[in-house]
């Protein structure tokens, strides 16, 4: 399958749009495509915003459950996002991060975005001495 064709959608994502960000040429592998690492970082920090605001504070990811990279993303693309809180603890926090890419550069004609990757991490609230801590009560209606 090639880079631009595939797993497009119209639809919007459905977690918040919690981080967008457009890679560099010093961010590509041999192949000329981004690199899973650059992705997984960014999965990471965007997971670890939407873990924090939920845990009121500082937060260490514990576990990468799952991670697939679906697609290609391409220098150029505006990377988005998408974060969603799929499970709490007594102290952590489970975050579904899917991303999309938009074609902005290689493909402007084009509107609909790419589905990339899809992952589950596990964020663990702590405290200044970097042990657990428990989760405060959640804000959001029951
Ligand atoms: C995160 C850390 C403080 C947790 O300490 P710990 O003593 O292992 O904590 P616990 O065993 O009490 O587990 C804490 C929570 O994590 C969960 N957890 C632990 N290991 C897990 C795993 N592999 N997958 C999913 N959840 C896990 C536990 O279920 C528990 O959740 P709960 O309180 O909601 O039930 C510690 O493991 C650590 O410092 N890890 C390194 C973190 C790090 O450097 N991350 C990279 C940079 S941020």
């Amino acid at each position: 399958m090639s880079a631009s064709a595939g797993s497009t959608t119209s639809k919007r994502p459905a977690g918040e749009p919690t981080l967008r960000v457009m890679p560099m040429p010093s961010d590509v592998n041999y192949n000329g495509d981004v690199f899973g690492g650059w992705i997984m970082a960014q999965v990471d920090i965007a997971g670890g915003v939407h873990a924090a605001r939920r845990a009121g504070g500082r937060v260490a990811t514990v576990a990468v459950n799952s991670f697939v990279f679906k697609m290609p993303v391409l220098v150029g693309d505006v990377v988005s996002f998408y974060t969603k809180l799929v499970r709490t603890g007594t102290t952590s926090v489970t975050i579904e991060v899917e991303v999309f890419a938009e074609r902005l550069i290689h493909e402007p004609e084009k509107t609909s975005l790419i589905k990339v990757t899809d992952a589950t991490l596990t964020y663990v609230a702590i405290a200044q001495d970097r042990r657990p801590r428990q989760l405060p009560p959640s804000n959001e209606p029951a």
